[in-house]
């Protein structure tokens, strides 16, 4: 790749361009207070309409997405999503709408909303919804929140601790640091999952609830998750079922009938809005019926045929302005009604078939932490390769992008070393899974010293990871300064 071809925008400018026009006729200028004016012009770029396009396609091309290739990252659930559900988001109803409009003219909007909580409620057998968290993170913090205000409405000063096993996704030790409580470690046991007599040896007075990933990160099923939340509940404490992992369950089990009293759902997971690229995402919490009254902002309820906005006697406050991202609202409505029960279990299913058809063609050949059977996604590492060769997990990444393939995520869980996790989501073929484990077991077979080039085709070669995390550069330098 030349080099002008990853141009920044700065250095395409030219001053003798411009990329609009306004038509300033009839716009009166405002005047700012003369202490807040700038004294100088701001330094933005110049570029031609045409230039500036081509600009950001070419910026998009350099990138490996879902709509390019497979993008088995592990607990991210990279699946395509179908364009269908974005049509709907895309409708002039969906988006010339605003929140502070008056209610009558959102009865449709919020009719979606509605519609929306009961069918995630339904669909984990819980009784209530809120979709105000805008991912999954923020919802496990209002799912904590709420769990922090029940427990002091009722008293239960004590309770300050939360057990968050080994297995659990990253963001849920820090969540409940960010909730103001302990977060306290159980290990799994030999399995990859945690056992319900480790956990019953944790049990105090001062323990406030449990907060499981289900399925946990290495893929694996909680076995023990119903009794766990049996004694949970017998020590006063409540059940936090991390559902970011949903679309391994989906219309098989549900977090409510098997004890989980909060559980939040990644819809740009599981339920037709694509993960990453910044977002929008949507993390909606559902809860048993006794803690309905502290979900947060206003309820969405129906009254004399219309739908009003209610607040909760203890709500714990908005998490943030409005009522959730609409869009991410509409694409998981139409997902959920175009699949239906049936075709929402068959997500499930497939997603654990793909990925154990996938880990039946790799296990042979790499290291594995646990022969535990796994359901949507499994974790192989770089064991046998770099104790015999020294090609480590990263390697085996960059050979993969060279070969066309998105890697899996590579070093998580931390538990694991040399850690390689796969998801292949339902959205593939078996050829594309067949295809991803010949490249990765050609890799495997290759000479260090050819896989240590990689990545040779992209963009840019193997950068300083490291550097970038810990310096990174977000400014553009003027060449004068
Ligand atoms: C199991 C699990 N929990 C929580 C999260 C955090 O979600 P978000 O990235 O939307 O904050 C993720 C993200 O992929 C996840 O996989």
């Amino acid at each position: 790749m030349k080099k002008e071809e990853y141009q920044v925008v700065f250095e395409i400018s030219d001053q003798e361009q411009t990329g609009r026009i306004v038509n300033s006729e009839g716009i009166k200028p405002y005047f700012f207070a003369p202490e807040v004016e700038r004294k100088d012009a701001p330094r933005l770029p110049r570029v031609a309409e045409v230039e500036v396009t081509r600009h950001y396609t070419r910026l998009a091309e350099m990138n490996l997405g879902v709509d390019h290739t497979f993008y088995p990252l592990g607990s991210c659930t990279m699946k395509y999503n179908p364009r269908f559900s974005l049509r709907l988001a895309s409708h002039a109803g969906a988006t010339d709408i605003h929140p502070l409009q008056p209610l009558d003219d959102l009865q449709g909007a919020l009719e979606v909303l509605f519609h929306l909580e009961q069918m995630l409620a339904e669909t984990v057998g819980l009784h209530a919804v809120t979709l105000m968290p805008a991912a999954g993170a923020h919802g496990e913090l209002t799912g904590l929140l709420i769990l922090a205000a029940y427990l002091r409405e009722n008293g239960f000063t004590k309770k300050k601790k939360i057990i968050v096993p080994d297995t659990a996704h990253g963001t849920n030790p820090a969540s409940c640091t960010m909730a103001g409580f302990e977060a306290v470690e159980v290990k799994s046991g030999p399995e990859g999952f945690v056992r319900a007599k480790d956990v019953e040896s944790m049990i105090d007075d001062e323990t406030a609830g449990i907060m499981l990933t289900n399925p946990n990160t290495f893929g694996i099923f909680e076995r023990d998750f119903k009794k766990i939340a049996h004694m949970v509940h017998e020590a006063g404490g409540l059940v936090y079922m991390d559902g970011a992992n949903m679309n391994a369950l989906l219309g098989i089990v549900r977090p409510g009938d098997m004890g989980a009293d909060i559980v939040q759902l990644n819809l740009h997971k599981t339920f037709g809005t694509p993960h990453g690229g910044g977002g929008p995402g949507s993390g909606p919490v559902a809860v048993r019926d006794f803690l309905e009254p502290f979900l947060p902002g206003e309820r969405i309820v129906k009254k004399d045929g219309k739908f009003v906005l209610e607040k909760r006697a203890h709500t714990i406050g908005r998490v943030r302005a409005f009522p959730g991202h609409f869009a991410v609202a509409v694409q998981a409505l139409a997902y959920m009604i175009r699949l239906g029960s049936d075709g929402l279990k068959r997500v499930a299913e497939i997603a654990v078939l793909n990925a154990r058809y996938l880990r039946a063609l790799l296990e042979k050949h790499f290291y594995m932490p646990y022969a535990t059977e796994t359901l949507h996604e499994f974790v192989i590492t770089d064991k046998y390769q770099k104790e015999k060769k020294g090609i480590t997990a990263l390697d085996m990444a960059k050979a993969l992008l060279d070969r066309g393939f998105h890697p899996p995520t590579v070093y998580f869980p931390i538990t694991v070393q040399g850690a390689i996790m796969i998801e292949p989501t339902e959205t593939e073929s078996k050829e594309t899974l067949e295809a991803f484990a010949r490249a990765l077991l050609e890799i495997a077979a290759s000479e260090p010293e050819e896989v240590k080039k990689s990545p040779q085709n992209t963009p840019v070669g193997r950068l300083d990871e490291v550097g970038a995390a810990r310096n990174p550069r977000l400014r553009y330098t003027f060449p004068e300064g």
